[in-house]
């Protein structure tokens, strides 16, 4: 068969089809949301693309699973195959085509790939004694095992004997070297191209793709002799192939030319190498490209469904959020490498990175741009050096991005959106849009370029992270003005689209805060304080008097890390601002601090609160807590953290 052209406009991603010998859980969610972000991306640059995920449904393992739980296979594969189909819209994942290896399509297709393989006459009926590990429902050879026993199951495969039909591998062992050399992002990362040609430093085996029926029933006829079911793996393969709808669909002519797969390491065997040589051996181009990435652990062991250490995907979306959930999954694993999951991680992460940088950037800019130019984007005049380093940090970052999610190092692509969103975040503070405003006419051109710089790079960034968080992408899509109907394309990254008198409206934080518990923290009304330092009547036990207390007088004082995430003037009160802080629950404090700071100064800032303190209300509102200020010639400076800490810190 002659495939078109390989079209540089079309990508094809697929994921491990899963077994439903156990329900999903994070290791699948990973790759899968991996595919999402790619099929996403590539959509974004314009591209026609297809993703397919799915179910593998045959073999020994599931019909032991299926034992177990008193079902006949087909229930309970149906069962569990709907659970995994269930899981990825609540991530947000939307593949093009779920397939199940059960669907008489697929089971068609395999037949007849089978058949072309044989009658091209490289497949064999042979005798075979071998080492067949039941767990893995594969023959191994010695030098694969690691003192005697199959390396994934730790158990001691059995002596087996038995007739079975061979596809001919080693026929293709010579032209896979020379391709794998040929083309270097064959299999990435490196890493694993160079473990797969080490692998082929060997002779290659036969691959046995057959089971008798004496043995195993549910698979899939072998075309040419009913006594066999084929080898889950050969049947499984061929996903990739009837997903299309191999060979007549216009579908499979337009993408299967451009076709990537995504999987873990423990799989690179099969897709290295039975996988290439079967299509060799098919007459078919072989994939584009194998994407491996590395295991998510618990305690530095694999999760995996036979350990029972897994966390599975309903929760974290439960607990973050499905957004949250694919960022955390897509930044805290490098690609290729292992990752170990902590819940604390995961915290910490949402809490710094969306909650801090990006929610307060957005929410910060969206409350100055409602007060200062009434909701409007401004007109933006001439820059200044100020926002030319935030426009040249955007453009700069723009082909950065574009070149790590093309090589699937999402975790470097958001790691430079996040240098830049700081970069915004500091020139807030540096161009002090409220003294601008304060300055009057004279100033108004620079406030106005400064907001438009802010607003128009948060423009950018919402492009550029909808493929890993499109809900998030599209709410600020929306507050910014923008139709949110238009799927937002590589276009859009260009500097300088948004246009001036649209109107933007505030919206309820993008990302609350999460307590490390995993629930969502209460809003918990608390005190005030008067003069944001220290009050004379709010008494430490101990010998104040004298100037000295003890190291436990000292330590009755709970001094913790706040951030402060909402502020705004006490009605009535010219000194008073009130104050939401996260230490890291939310505590409303009052301070006395606004002959010195707007409320646009202190939010996002990092604060050190006395939080032990007897609740008091000031002017009729609560306040809970107290801040640590120093005062001076100069004004009131607040007592911070030198580097970023984790709101709820302890200060000692
Ligand atoms: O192997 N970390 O299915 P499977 C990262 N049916 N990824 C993980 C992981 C972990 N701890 N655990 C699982 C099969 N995965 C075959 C595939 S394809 C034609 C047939 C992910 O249910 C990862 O993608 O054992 C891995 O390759 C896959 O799940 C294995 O899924």
């Amino acid at each position: 068969m002659i495939l078109a052209n390989i079209m540089s406009n079309r990508f094809y991603i697929t994921t491990p089809i899963y077994y439903v010998n156990a329900e999903p859980h994070l290791g699948h969610a990973y790759s899968t949301v991996v595919a999402d972000v790619q099929n996403r991306y590539h959509k974004l640059l314009g591209e026609e693309t297809f993703f397919l995920t799915g179910t593998d449904e045959h073999g020994d393992k599931i019909v032991q699973a299926a034992q177990a739980r008193g079902l006949d296979p087909k229930s309970y594969v149906d069962q569990v195959s709907g659970m995994f189909r269930e899981s990825w819209p609540l991530l947000e994942v939307e593949p093009d085509r779920f397939i199940r290896t059960t669907e008489p399509n697929h089971i068609k297709t395999v037949q007849r790939v089978l058949q072309k393989v044989y009658d091209n006459g490289d497949i064999e009926f042979r005798e075979y004694e071998g080492l067949y590990c039941f767990g893995c429902e594969r023959f191994y050879i010695e030098r694969e095992l690691v003192d005697g026993k199959c390396p994934d199951h730790n158990t001691e495969p059995v002596k087996l004997k038995e007739k079975n039909y061979f596809f001919l591998m080693s026929r293709y062992q010579d032209w896979l070297i020379d391709h794998i050399k040929a083309h270097p992002e064959f299999i990435t990362p490196g890493r694993y191209r160079n473990e797969v040609l080490s692998f082929l430093k060997e002779p290659l085996e036969d691959l046995c793709i057959s089971r008798p029926t004496s043995r195993l029933t549910w698979g899939v006829p072998l075309p040419f002799d009913d006594g066999f079911v084929t080898y889950v793996w050969f049947d499984a393969l061929v996903n990739y192939l009837s997903g299309l709808g191999y060979p007549d669909d216009d579908k499979f002519r337009r993408f299967w030319p451009v076709a990537e797969h995504v999987i873990a390491k423990d799989i690179l065997k099969p897709h290295g190498i039975y996988w290439p040589t079967i299509l060799k051996a098919l007459g078919l181009p072989p994939y584009r490209r194998l994407h491996v990435h590395g295991y998510w652990q618990m305690k530095d062991r694999k999760m995996s469904k036979s350990l029972g250490n897994v966390v599975s995907p309903r929760d974290l979306v439960k607990n973050f959020g499905a957004d949250a959930t694919r960022y955390c999954l897509m930044r805290e694993m490098v690609f290729g490498l292992d990752a170990g999951f902590s819940h604390k991680a995961f915290v910490t992460r949402i809490n710094a990175d969306l909650a801090n940088d990006l929610g307060n950037l957005f929410s910060r800019t969206l409350t100055m741009v409602k007060k200062y130019t009434n909701g409007q984007v401004p007109e933006p005049i001439d820059p200044g050096p100020e926002e030319k380093r935030l426009i040249e940090g955007v453009e700069s970052l723009v082909p950065l991005w574009k070149g790590y999610m093309s090589a699937f190092e999402t975790h470097k692509a958001l790691q430079e959106i996040w240098k830049v969103i700081n970069v915004a975040n500091k020139m807030i503070d540096t161009t002090a849009p409220w003294e601008l405003a304060k300055a009057g006419e004279e100033r108004v051109g620079q406030l106005n370029s400064v907001l438009y710089c802010l607003l128009e790079a948060q423009r950018i960034f919402s492009v550029l992270i909808s493929p890993v968080m499109p809900d998030t992408a599209r709410k600020m899509r929306e507050a910014l003005g923008l139709d949110v109907q238009h799927m937002p394309d590589i276009d859009d990254t260009r500097w300088g689209l948004l246009r001036p008198g649209v109107r933007t409206e505030r919206i309820a934080s993008l990302f609350p805060r999460i307590d490390l518990k995993g629930t969502r923290m209460k809003e918990t009304a608390v005190r005030a304080e008067g003069k944001g330092t220290h009050r004379k009547g709010d008494k430490v036990e101990g010998k104040q008097e004298e100037g000295i207390i003890s190291f436990e007088e000292f330590q009755k004082v709970d001094l913790r890390i706040g951030q402060v995430i909402a502020a705004e003037p006490v009605p009535n009160a010219d000194r008073l601002l009130k104050l939401i802080v996260a230490c890291p629950e939310e505590r409303q404090i009052v301070a006395g601090i606004a002959e010195y700071f707007t409320p646009e100064q202190v939010i996002g800032k990092q604060v050190v609160v006395v939080a032990n303190l007897k609740p008091v209300k000031l002017r009729g509102v609560k306040s809970e807590g107290m801040l640590l200020a120093a005062k001076d010639a100069q004004g009131l400076h607040l007592i911070t953290a030198e580097t970023a800490a984790e709101p709820g810190s302890k200060v000692s």
